[in-house]
């Protein structure tokens, strides 16, 4: 890649990928022992010729007409995976004056929007339409799927960087409002999910893969009845509904005067989803969040004082929860470090009881409720 000279851009976004990005590696895994096993298993053939793998692994364009010269599918999930397909914004994008609007007029994926990079980044992550990784993927091998919007921007790593010059072309990024997108993206993506007539328990077989993997998956010897509270429903299986909790959460905390019915509807969901499916408590819950309950979430305040309302109430929802889940653990741990990055003077104050919090969070498999209860105390209680 050549340096553009007096160009505003990095101009090592193709260093940083190879490099430090996992994404440029996503083909390649598919070539290995792991993905060969997981393919056998599911009697597939080779995984990566596999459309079902490669669609997440890989900027997948099946009709080799569309492909450009450079078409290399072996570069895994590319900048084209992420921008769209090239061919008629690549030489004017450069180009000194050539605004983000007529960009995207030329194809361009808008990747500024939140909204839209979350949509973006779940199509994979998270699975839309036919692309999912179901639990005969899960039981294959896969690793478990779980998304953070503001977190995984960090980790993929960044190839931008956030200076005056991108505040004035593109606006402030505000990891809070990242946080909160995302979770309204997915909290979107599991009400339409657990609606679908094909993968809900209105299909041939209930998928697997929407419920708590820990509800099935602990182990016995833990004897986690003798502590938990059921409501007087043991033995049922609990959908995984992290990202509605912490909308719930949100709301809360902000004095939302949606949060009473959000709430009620969340635990309708929770406690009635395997008996009858829920239809009422989904569909309204789908209204909530593409109406009111949306509109909050795209406008929510990023202030240093907002932050630190939701920190309170997710160090106090882990403090007070029986015996949470893995999924919803982890999502209470993200969501305090997206609140926390809003403000350094924020990060400077909680980042060591934030540490320890993600302590408890370092394996799945060997997760403890209990300690990541005392975490989440401690850190609450700082924060009071
Ligand atoms: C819905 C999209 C999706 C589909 C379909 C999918 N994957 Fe994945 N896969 C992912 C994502 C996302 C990750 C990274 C998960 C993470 O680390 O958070 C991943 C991770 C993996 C990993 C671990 C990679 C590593 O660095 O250790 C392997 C191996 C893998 N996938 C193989 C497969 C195979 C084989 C298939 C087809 C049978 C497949 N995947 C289908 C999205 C998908
Ligand atoms: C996993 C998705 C993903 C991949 C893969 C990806 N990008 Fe990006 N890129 C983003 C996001 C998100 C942003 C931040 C939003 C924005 O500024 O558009 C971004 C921003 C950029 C920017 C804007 C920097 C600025 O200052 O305006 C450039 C240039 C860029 N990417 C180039 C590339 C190149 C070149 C590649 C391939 C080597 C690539 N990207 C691969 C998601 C991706
Ligand atoms: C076309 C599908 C696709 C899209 C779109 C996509 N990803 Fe990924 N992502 C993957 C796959 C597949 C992997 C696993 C790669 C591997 O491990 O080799 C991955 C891995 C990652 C990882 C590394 C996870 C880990 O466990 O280390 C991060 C972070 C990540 N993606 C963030 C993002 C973000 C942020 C976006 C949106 C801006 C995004 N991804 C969009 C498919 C995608
Ligand atoms: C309703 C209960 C249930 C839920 C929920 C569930 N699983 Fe499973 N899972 C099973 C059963 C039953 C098996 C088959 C057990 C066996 O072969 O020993 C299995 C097998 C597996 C295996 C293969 C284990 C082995 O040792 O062969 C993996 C990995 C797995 N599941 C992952 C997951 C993940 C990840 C999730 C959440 C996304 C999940 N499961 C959710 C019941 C469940």
């Amino acid at each position: 890649m050549r340096a553009l000279r007096g160009s505003n851009v990095l101009q090592n976004e193709y260093y940083t990928w190879l490099k430090h990005d996992k994404h440029s590696g996503a083909f390649t895994v598919l070539l290995k022992p792991d993905a060969r096993r997981m393919a056998s298993l599911l009697n597939l053939g080779d995984p990566s010729r596999e459309p079902l793998c490669l669609q997440c692994h890989a900027t997948y364009v099946p009709d080799a007409e569309l492909r450009g010269e450079k078409f290399d599918i072996e570069d895994g999930v590319s900048c084209e995976s992420c921008h769209g397909a090239a061919g008629r914004w690549l030489e004017s994008h450069a180009v000194a004056g050539a605004t983000h609007a007529e960009n995207r007029a030329r194809g361009l994926t808008d990747t500024v929007s939140l909204t839209s990079r979350a949509a973006l980044c779940l199509s994979c992550h998270y699975g839309d339409g036919d692309k999912r990784v179901t639990h005969d993927l899960y039981g294959a091998g896969h690793p478990r799927l779980s998304f953070e919007l503001d977190t995984f921007g960090v980790m993929e790593p960044k190839h931008w960087v956030i200076d005056d010059d991108y505040l004035k072309r593109k606006g402030p990024y505000v990891p809070v409002a990242a946080w909160i997108i995302g979770q309204q993206a997915l909290a979107e993506g599991i009400v339409r999910t657990l609606s679908s007539p094909e993968l809900s328990r209105n299909g041939m077989f209930p998928e697997l893969s929407v419920f708590d993997c820990y509800s099935c998956h602990h182990s016995l010897s833990e004897e986690q009845w003798k502590r938990r509270t059921y409501g007087g429903k043991p033995g049922r299986l609990a959908v995984n509904i992290a990202p509605l909790l912490m909308i719930r959460e949100a709301l809360v905390a902000l004095n939302q005067p949606d949060a009473p019915e959000f709430a009620a509807l969340v635990s309708t969901l929770h406690d009635s989803y395997q008996s009858d499916g829920a239809p009422q408590a989904l569909a309204r819950l789908q209204a909530l969040l593409a109406g009111s309950v949306g509109d909050f979430a795209r406008r929510m305040p990023g202030d240093e004082a907002a932050s630190l309302a939701i920190m309170r109430q997710l160090a106090s929802f882990g403090a007070q929860a029986e015996a949470l889940k893995y999924e919803a653990a982890e999502q209470i741990g993200m969501g305090i470090q997206a609140a926390m990055a809003t403000s350094p003077r924020l990060s400077a104050k909680f980042k060591a009881p934030l540490d320890r919090l993600f302590v408890t969070l370092e394996s799945a498999r060997s997760f403890s409720p209990a300690k990541f209860k005392e975490a989440a105390s401690q850190l609450a209680l700082k924060l009071s």
